[in-house]
């Protein structure tokens, strides 16, 4: 799954039959992340309520644009600048042809020429209508400026007939939104793994072995890489936050479903490791709830746990190309960092103070010395929403060009 976390997309649903498909498109695109926002035409109304595309877009839908209160709140012209991209699904043949002609006598129509992004139609109509001459000069007018197109298919159509003129499919309507925005992004055909969060530790069934992570900086992380256009894996513990938009994200409890879920993510280009895993765990964790028989409190004997960093830094052949971990340091913080980057065998460790006092741990700001076998660049004071960014530039820099293509796999 990739991401369109952050992406705006306008979308004119037009007058047709599939309309109704159009819900489902908004659904798909609201699950990775992007954010939808409706102008519903008078002949769209006619087969989808502007009810549901509210319900499913969570936003006002528009329709009118001689309405005074549309129009003073999100005039059409901003309404047609602030999107990433406009798709018109379904487009049906009068709104193609309106586009083709730059005519502007509706909300949709008007938002379309006034538009200064990319637009992208599906087009649905009956077979005889959509190979009729004008509609094709229309669509030949349209893609000569750039207009972008997916489908229609050839199938069974609502009117009984068969042949070309089905809308595309929700996937195939999200294969293209998503096609568009990944041809520029820097991370595009990667995926990134992270870890966050702490693990717990069972001892028994009610008591744990913890930390106070909030997962905020992994989080954080895991969705800059995401709107860099990375498919992303989050591997979180528990926290109190919810799943980033875009982000596949696997909950896990301890360091060794912390692993399993880590390895099962692999292979991936880069990992960053910013979950606070537990050194160790209860050696033999009792099934049922201890009681406290008498006074002496039980002993408790603890394991090592697997070092997550550590086992995807070893050398192989699912070794990410990137692998980034996290020191958190209470004093001599790049000292101490320089010494576990040669331990761990990881690429980068980002430092960070998390002494009493520094409000790093569930706070919001952090401080961040990135040390790599090159040295120390110390990044002043910031968010760790802006760390998150600064470090996804940073990781989008070093995995840029593309991969080479290994000799054998090249064609004479
Ligand atoms: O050894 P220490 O816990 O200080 O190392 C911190 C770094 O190692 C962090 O990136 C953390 O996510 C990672 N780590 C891990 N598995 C462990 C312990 C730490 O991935 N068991």
């Amino acid at each position: 799954m990739s991401s369109l976390a952050g992406k705006r997309i306008l979308l004119i649903i037009s007058g047709g039959i599939a309309a109704y498909k159009t819900l489902e498109t908004i659904r798909r695109v609201r699950e990775r992340g992007g954010a939808v926002r409706c102008i519903l035409t008078k002949g769209g109304a006619q087969f989808v309520t502007p009810l549901s595309l509210a319900a499913l877009s969570e936003d006002k839908v528009y329709g009118d644009l001689f309405s005074l209160t549309d129009e003073s709140e999100m005039g059409h012209i901003r309404l047609s600048r602030e999107a990433d991209l406009a798709v018109v699904a379904p487009a049906s043949a009068d709104i193609l042809a309106k586009m083709a002609q730059g005519r502007a006598d509706d909300l949709a129509t008007a938002a379309l020429l006034a538009t200064d992004k990319p637009v992208l139609v599906a087009p649905a109509m009956n077979s005889r209508m959509w190979e009729h001459a004008a509609t094709q000069e229309n669509m030949a007018v349209l893609k000569a400026r750039g207009i972008l197109s997916v489908g229609p298919n050839e199938g069974d159509m609502a009117c009984g007939e068969f042949g070309f003129g089905r809308m595309a499919e929700p996937e195939e309507i999200l294969g293209a939104i998503e096609a568009f925005f990944g041809r520029d992004a820097p991370l595009a055909g990667r995926h990134a793994l992270v870890t966050s969060g702490p693990t717990f530790e069972a001892i028994d069934p009610v008591r744990f072995i913890g930390n106070r992570s909030s997962g905020r900086q992994g989080h954080a992380i895991a969705l800059a890489l995401a709107r860099l256009g990375a498919r992303t894996t989050l591997v979180s513990g528990p926290t109190g936050l919810s799943d980033p938009a875009g982000v596949e994200t696997h909950r896990v409890e301890s360091a060794q479903e912390m692993l399993a879920a880590c390895e099962a993510a692999l292979p991936c280009d880069v990992a960053v490791c910013a979950a606070a895993v537990s050194d160790w765990r209860a050696k033999e964790p009792h099934s049922r709830k201890m009681k406290k028989n008498g006074k002496t409190p039980p002993e408790l004997v603890l394991t090592a746990n697997p070092d997550i960093l550590a086992c995807l830094s070893a050398t192989g052949n699912t070794r990410p190309r990137l692998v980034v971990g996290f020191a958190a340091e209470t004093e001599k913080v790049v000292e101490h960092a320089q010494a576990k980057l040669a331990k761990k065998g990881c690429d980068w460790i980002l430092a960070n103070d998390v002494s009493q006092g520094s409000g790093t741990f569930g706070g919001a700001q952090n401080t961040i010395h990135l040390i790599d076998a090159h040295g120390v660049d110390s990044w002043p004071r910031m968010s760790k929403d802006d760390v998150a960014a600064k470090l996804g530039a940073r990781i989008a820099k070093a995995l840029a060009p593309a991969p080479a293509v290994k000799s054998e796999n090249l064609k004479s």
